[in-house]
């Protein structure tokens, strides 16, 4: 629920860098990497980092310094997974609808690609037959007719979801890629993410393998990612270790059944990341409503938009009121400073209160935020800060006007 950084430290890097910024501490993710790492003893076994999460290349740096290869979606974020030093081995992309281009370039890079419609089998095997070589690595995205998540906006398995091969055509899938002469040495599902339970995808899984045992050419299986982590109430957690033996009894006994050994992969993404990290602003106005006090901030859902796009709550601190030792309490909503109502960063949360120029810290930042900011509004994206070995490093600097209009081409060359 909340990461390691001391609260001083929280203010020192506000002070050092200014707000908004995002903060994050290097030794949870290291931390939180080998906890995953460690609760598997099944061989072979490849944990992977879902970038999407967060995907700059410096955090990327430490997890694959960890073992972690990378669960990418697009190009774009295996490009910097290639950047971060991840051998293209151990990047696998999980796209959603992906184009021509995009299979052109995942197949040129070599990386695994992931299909997930017979659409996309289709076109792959239509467009790209001479490029495909018995060591091309495809992937088949499954779904098992279910899926689970903490609400429904991040539940990526059903009947109507957008997401995978449904059971039901399944056979079809295979006889594409037969058709196409596709080498297919992957199955994989991820159902859905915030799971505190393990039940659904071990049930997922066990579907996935009843597919493995009938295509003798899959090498590996993907169990996904969904962990859960604790945003403003404590959750019970998710119990990672009966996971992961219930992943390798299973694997364990499909080795005995078939005598094929198959590597074990899951990606994960929150679980390595949310922890890590703070987001720190100032407020900046205070204001009464009838009903409630508004603190106002110099941020809002364009940096840190989890609140206003799923309701998602995240524990927010006045660090300031605490390192300065103000005691008094107040019930609040933090708002940001765009244009629109739906720019609520916190509602009705009890608060230390605030005076202009506190800093308040919102815990369990690391997954997700940054990596969903936008400019809107023109606010250029936060700075990133990490603390390795006690020092602030800026792995991010803070956009600026520059940044507002790169790639726009100069007015003259079109309107003089
Ligand atoms: C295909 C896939 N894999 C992995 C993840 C990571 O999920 P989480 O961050 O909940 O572990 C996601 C999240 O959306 C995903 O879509």
């Amino acid at each position: 629920m909340s990461s390691e950084i001391e609260i001083r430290t929280m203010l020192d890097a506000a002070q050092k860098f200014g707000t908004p910024l995002f903060l994050y501490s290097s030794d949870t993710i290291k931390t939180k990497a080998r906890t995953l790492k460690n609760a598997f003893n099944y061989h072979p076994f490849l944990p992977l980092y879902a970038c999407k999460a967060n995907f700059n290349p410096h955090i990327i740096r430490i997890l694959s310094n960890e073992g972690f290869g990378v669960d990418a979606t697009s190009p774009g974020e295996s490009q910097v997974a290639l950047y971060a030093g991840v051998s293209s081995q151990n990047i696998f992309l999980t796209g959603s609808n992906l184009s021509y281009d995009d299979l052109n370039w995942a197949l040129k890079a070599n990386v695994t690609i992931n299909l997930d419609s017979l659409s996309q089998i289709e076109t792959l095997g239509a467009n790209f037959k001479d490029s495909i070589t018995p060591s091309t690595r495809l992937w088949l995205r499954y779904n098992p007719d279910f899926g689970a998540g903490g609400f429904d906006k991040i539940t990526t398995a059903g009947p109507e979801s957008k997401f995978g091969i449904r059971d039901e055509e399944f056979g079809e899938a295979l006889n594409i890629a037969k058709k196409y002469n596709l080498p297919i040495k992957g199955l994989h599902t991820h159902i859905g993410s915030m799971l505190f339970d393990d039940s659904p995808i071990i049930a997922a899984f066990e579907k996935l393998l009843n597919w493995a045992e009938r295509i003798n050419t899959v090498e590996e299986v993907d169990a996904g990612g969904g962990i859960g982590v604790s945003y403003d109430e404590k959750h019970e957690e998710f119990p990672l270790n009966r996971f992961a033996k219930w992943l390798s009894t299973m694997l364990d006994s499909f080795a005995t059944k078939t005598k094929r050994r198959l590597k074990l992969i899951v990606e994960c993404g929150r679980f390595l990341v949310a922890d890590a990290g703070v987001f720190l602003c100032k407020v900046t106005a205070v204001k009464k409503t009838k009903r409630r006090t508004l603190v106002g901030t110099d941020t809002g859902f364009s940096h840190f938009i989890r609140p206003a796009l799923y309701n998602a709550r995240h524990r927010a601190q006045n660090i300031s009121a605490i390192c300065s030792g103000r005691t008094e309490e107040i019930l609040c909503s933090i708002v940001g400073n765009i244009c629109e109502s739906t720019d609520v960063l916190a509602s009705d949360v009890i608060l230390r209160k605030p005076e202009i120029g506190d800093i308040i810290a919102f815990h369990t930042a690391g997954a997700y935020c940054f990596s969903m900011a936008s400019t809107y509004n023109g606010r250029p994206l936060p700075p990133e800060v990490i603390l390795e070995n006690n020092s602030f490093h800026l792995i991010r600097q803070r956009g600026d006007f520059n940044s507002l209009i790169a790639g726009v081409p100069p007015l003259e060359k079109i309107f003089s």
